[in-house]
């Protein structure tokens, strides 16, 4: 019997009903297996703690993290209307992934089966991407500042950041999967045509990185032209590199095709392990419809699976994903936003029923 022990942040808005029932999932996953068990410690960070508190999260809170024994942390999404949302982000969610080296945030583009893409005809073949973005630098390196504020003279600066260790370290991570996972061809999304310091760079990181993996294709293209090939022909894609921003952008563009925001989901890793890892839906924390029962566990739940495949709890992994891909083929017990008319509640209680089979 395994013991994983989780931090869980519910976060803002649709946050708390989404988490809830990954929580839940994996409790009724444990129990039907028998070889897992999983423990959860809840912390009540975002909003309503500012509100409460002036902070996103205590001082000592990243503290409490990295010394609290927790294998994993399952968080949902963060934001609220009553507050900017680089004051949250930048007070919860930016810390963590920076402070726990989480360099690599990996974000499947699928489409599952019984789900209709908006791209007219697709199938489940022909949406099968996997999306590694960098996730501690880049344009997210939070470097930079203002000066002359509401003068008619003001300057506002954002400096992105990319390092060799940190640009290597990423490709690599790439191409060390696709082989791992027997994939084909690597793609680097890029802007080197105008971006001629960083991206060239990249670009070169690239190219070297590239050349010890023969076996597997590589390929490069421009970020705007990407764009537009994920619409227009996604079937070639494979492993898809991103910088932090290009591949925030690809991944709301990749779950749009993929049929919901609900079901993306995300794994932020620190691969060495030396500090807790962050899985989360990549969807916001929709204020539209929070409180009303009706968001889409589903982006949760992939999420805390990805988790498992992180602790490398195969078996039990499958087991989640299959479940999940019958509820969807099953086409019964669908949130709104998938054309049905369940609750978040009666869409968890269906992929916890699927566990069984
Ligand atoms: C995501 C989110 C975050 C990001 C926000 C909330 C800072 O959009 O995980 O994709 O931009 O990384
Ligand atoms: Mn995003």
């Amino acid at each position: 019997m395994t013991h994983y022990h989780l931090a869980v942040v519910p976060g803002d808005g649709i946050g708390p009903e989404v988490i809830t029932e990954s929580v839940r999932t994996l409790q009724a996953l444990a129990e039907i297996r028998g070889d897992l068990e999983c423990t959860a410690q809840m912390f009540d960070w975002g909003t309503e703690h500012y509100f409460r508190t002036g902070q996103m999260m205590p001082d000592d809170a990243l503290n409490a993290l990295e010394s609290g024994g927790f294998d994993g942390i399952l968080m949902g999404p963060v934001g609220d209307p009553r507050l900017p949302d680089h004051i949250t982000l930048w007070g919860l969610l930016l810390p963590i992934r920076q402070r726990f080296q989480q360099y690599i945030n990996l974000r499947p583009i699928r489409l599952l089966p019984g789900v209709r893409s908006p791209l007219a005809g697709k199938q489940p073949a022909d949406i099968d991407i996997i999306c590694v973005r960098e996730n501690t630098e880049g344009e997210y390196a939070g470097v930079g500042g203002r000066v002359h504020q509401g003068e008619a003279h003001e300057v506002a600066i954002q400096s992105v950041i990319f390092t060799r260790t940190g640009t290597e370290r990423v490709i690599r991570y790439a191409f060390d999967y696709a082989r791992r996972q027997g994939r084909k061809k690597v793609l680097s999304a890029t802007k080197s045509n105008s971006l001629q310091y960083s991206m060239v760079f990249w670009d070169e990181v690239f190219q070297h990185v590239a050349t010890a993996y023969p076996e597997i294709a590589h390929e490069q293209q421009l970020i705007d032209s990407l764009a537009a090939r994920f619409v227009a022909r996604p079937e070639g894609l494979d492993v898809v590199v991103a910088s932090n921003l290009f591949g925030d952008i690809l991944t709301d563009l990749g779950a749009a095709i993929s049929g919901s925001m609900g079901l993306a989901p995300s794994a932020n890793l620190n691969p060495e392990r030396r500090f807790p890892s962050l899985f989360q839906a990549i969807h916001g924390s929709a204020p539209d419809i929070a409180g009303r029962g009706i968001s889409n566990p589903i982006a949760s739940i992939w999420s805390a699976q990805m988790m498992l495949e992180f602790f490398e709890e195969r078996a039990a992994a499958a087991q989640l994903m299959r479940a999940i891909e019958r509820v969807l083929e099953a086409n019964e017990h669908l949130t709104p936003d998938l054309g049905g008319s369940a609750s978040t509640r009666e869409l968890g209680d269906a992929i916890r029923a699927a566990l069984k089979d």
